[in-house]
């Protein structure tokens, strides 16, 4: 069933946000953005144009000079009004999220705490950018070094996390000084539009964030990324987009920070606290849906365990209530598209033709909506298509292991980097096991990594740069070298 309605909930703003004012796009258009839940329509947003996306990066550039020179105590103390001003705002946000996205409210309500403290920590850190001193070997002069903001920077961000995975390139990119254009995605455009909305509130200065929605992302990157002000580019999304993304972007040698896709090996010891490792596996495949490039993809479970872990791991699967992230006791949402229903449906259908069994779940969800449940599958090949990609889904695939290299070969045997997970009471194995996966994070004994004071990011294909930490706020600087005499 499908209903229209033209204004968003609450006060929610859907024009195109350009130089601190709202606007419609210059083609007229709008984007129905949908619930995942119900299929209703929850609001229309201004779709914006390659003309708009130019007049973003026009209003960027005029910006940027009086930001960069505002003092970084001033920045600093507008970064912390807006953590402030998003924690105050926590249930409407977190209740927008469910909307447009799908995911439970209690995830959703923990996305706004996690959004809101890459400003806080961030605005800690925009009064410690650093720079050194030194002598020259030579000694006839000094080396001074220092790091100025990169210049206009565009953000091309997700729907998974429509407000942390904006919050995490903005603040450190605003903290450094850079003014930005931000190409929200057209699933989840309302979060990103109140979100801005509540930091010009909060005393962001007009022009310095942009944000621009569009229906046509290729023609509305082509027009941005050839902006004479543009200098870097900040993206998270899927390797394959991202891939296409690079090949332009390396037309104007542009600065890249890139968090792309993941196949997140969860590795189980026969030494572990199984228990401890199914609650694990839990948040490190279910939190925000299944739908993070962190979640666990392959569960290589060693073979004197495997009994024991995918009984007591299918139970929990099964105890998960699937339904519309709003109502209560709910524990997985929708996917976000009906395509996406479809896809996870067929690499459980290829599982299960290469040998898999099901233990849970296996086929998606009738009625409105686009429900998946929760799928355990058992016996997988190591080389089935389903531990080859990315499932973005409540699908969790066993694969049982006996040697230990043979595991770890598996485990890195993909283009992907981003995350892996490690179960065993030995903490020294588990320290060279973890050294040995090539990832860029590792949960050891852990379900969940991310964390605005740690560096996040991928390595192989999973991406490029880090965001979060001390490194994050660097990615939007620049360093320049003085050689100077006195
Ligand atoms: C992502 O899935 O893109 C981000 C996950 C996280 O920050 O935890």
């Amino acid at each position: 069933m499908t209903q229209t309605q033209t204004t968003a909930p609450g006060h929610v703003p859907t024009g195109l946000f350009i130089g601190g004012a709202w606007r419609e796009g210059t083609g007229g258009g709008r984007i129905d953005v949908l619930n995942p839940a119900t299929d209703e329509v929850v609001a229309e947003v201004a779709d914006g144009t390659p003309d708009d996306a130019i007049a973003a990066c026009d209003a960027a550039e005029a910006a940027q000079p009086g930001w960069a020179a505002t003092p970084p105590r001033e920045r600093a103390e507008i970064l912390r009004a807006c953590w402030e001003t998003m924690i105050d705002h926590t249930d409407e946000l977190a209740e927008l999220i469910v909307r447009e996205q799908g995911k439970p409210l209690a995830d959703a309500r923990g996305e706004i705490a996690y959004s809101a403290e890459f400003f806080r920590w961030n605005s800690e850190e925009t009064v410690r950018i650093r720079g050194e001193i030194g002598r020259a070997p030579s000694g006839n002069n000094q080396i001074i070094v220092h790091h100025p903001p990169v210049g206009v920077v565009l953000m091309i961000t997700p729907w998974n996390f429509p407000a942390a995975m904006i919050t995490r390139k903005l603040a450190p990119a605003l903290g450094a000084g850079n003014a930005v254009v931000i190409k929200p995605p057209k699933e989840t455009p309302l979060t990103a539009l109140r979100v801005v909305e509540l930091m010009a509130e909060a005393g962001v200065p007009d022009g310095v964030i942009n944000v621009v929605p569009t229906s046509t992302s290729g023609d509305w990157f082509d027009a941005a990324v050839d902006h004479r002000a543009v200098r870097m580019l900040s993206f998270t999304g899927s390797t394959e987009v991202g891939r296409v993304l690079l090949r332009r972007a390396s037309d104007r040698v542009l600065k890249t920070v890139m968090e792309l896709g993941g196949n997140a090996p969860f590795v189980v010891f026969d030494d572990a606290d199984i228990d401890a490792a199914v609650e694990g596996a839990m948040v490190a495949k279910m939190r925000h849906s299944a739908e993070t490039c962190t979640a666990a993809n392959r569960f290589y479970v060693e073979a004197g365990v495997v009994d024991e872990f995918a009984e007591k791991f299918t139970a929990a699967m099964a105890a998960v209530k699937v339904g519309n992230g709003l109502d209560e006791g709910v524990g997985c949402g929708p996917m976000i598209n009906k395509g996406a229903v479809e896809d996870i449906d067929g690499l459980v259908r290829g599982a299960v033709t290469e040998g898999a069994s099901v233990l849970l779940g296996g086929e998606p969800l009738p009625g409105a909506g686009c429900f998946y449940p929760t799928t355990v599958l058992r016996d997988v090949s190591h080389d089935s298509s389903i531990a080859r990609a990315e499932i973005f889904g409540p699908v969790a695939p066993i694969i049982s292991f006996t040697d230990h290299d043979e595991m770890i070969r598996q485990a890195n045997d993909t283009e992907m980097g981003l995350i892996g997970y490690v179960y065993t009471r030995d903490l020294a194995k588990g320290l060279r096991t973890s050294e040995r996966i090539q990832a860029g994070m590792i949960g050891l004994n852990r379900g969940a990594v991310s964390d605005p004071a740690a560096p996040f990011g991928g390595m192989k294909q999973s991406g490029l740069g880090r965001e979060g930490s001390t490194d994050g706020i660097y990615e939007f600087c620049e360093t320049q070298y003085i050689a100077a005499s006195w």
